[in-house]
């Protein structure tokens, strides 16, 4: 595992864009894993700011991202897919064919074909070649939630009361938030050839411990990635610290 330590949140972010964007130009046609949540909009921002310059092309990228609230429509604001149009893919020359989120709107009883959908659409990509990462204060990746055990494919999960408290405060009513998510499982997660998990502020600090110390339990999900190949942890002082 190679770990970056960085000063702030600002650092982080320039550092994470520079990772990814590294990774576009030695690789036109890079397929990305990307997250939502407070953790990349710096990283989509100083992406946004390259991309602008004229130093990116995204015309061949394809991205996967991790997750999407379950049920919620893509138009709703509160969507992860409406976080990622604003965050990032209306704001380059992505195709919008080549981004991909799980359907939200699905409905519970087709759920499982949806997942089943997007893995196999993540493997005629040729698998993701750099994956991004948040991390959940309970140590969660995606929405893999710690329990007794793990699920290599994308799946619907219900949220755990730690990520409803986390992410309820951004509905405008906390009780709109959807209690079920579709979410990548273990197994694309640790097919990508490289992992770049990302973590900033000191409510991230016992997560990052528990990545780092020795022991892997599915009652920390991040733990497993120690056994991934390319893991790059990215975070700041206060992450890193306490
Ligand atoms: C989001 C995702 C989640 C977040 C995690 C951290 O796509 O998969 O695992 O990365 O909940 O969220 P923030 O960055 O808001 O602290």
């Amino acid at each position: 595992m190679q770990i970056i330590v960085c000063e702030n949140y600002e650092e982080l972010s320039r550092k994470g864009a520079e990772l990814i964007a590294a990774e576009v130009k030695s690789n036109p046609a890079a397929v990305l894993g990307l997250a939502t949540g407070n953790t990349p909009i710096g990283i989509y921002r100083y992406l946004v700011e390259s991309y602008n310059k004229g130093e990116l092309d995204f015309s061949n990228v394809k991205t996967y991202n991790l997750d999407e609230y379950l049920p919620i429509d893509p138009t709703d604001e509160n969507s992860y897919c409406a976080f990622m149009h604003y965050h990032l893919w209306d704001k380059v020359n992505l195709k919008a064919e080549n981004c991909h989120i799980p359907a939200g709107n699905v409905g519970m009883e087709k759920a499982a074909a949806e997942c089943a959908a997007y893995d196999k659409q993540i493997e005629a990509a040729g698998g993701i070649d750099l994956q991004l990462l948040g991390i959940g204060r309970n140590g969660h990746i995606g929405f893999n939630e710690p329990g007794d055990h793990l699920l290599a494919g994308t799946h619907a999960v219900e949220l755990t009361e730690s990520t409803m408290a986390a992410n309820g405060p951004l509905f405008e009513n906390p009780a709109d938030m959807p209690r079920h998510a579709l979410t990548m499982g273990m197994g694309a997660i640790f097919a990508a050839k490289k992992v770049l998990l990302v973590a900033n502020g000191k409510n991230k600090h016992d997560a990052v411990m528990g990545l780092l110390a020795d022991e892997i339990t599915t009652a920390l999900p991040a733990s497993l990635l120690k056994l991934h190949q390319n893991l790059i942890l990215l975070c700041d002082k206060e992450a890193y610290n306490g």
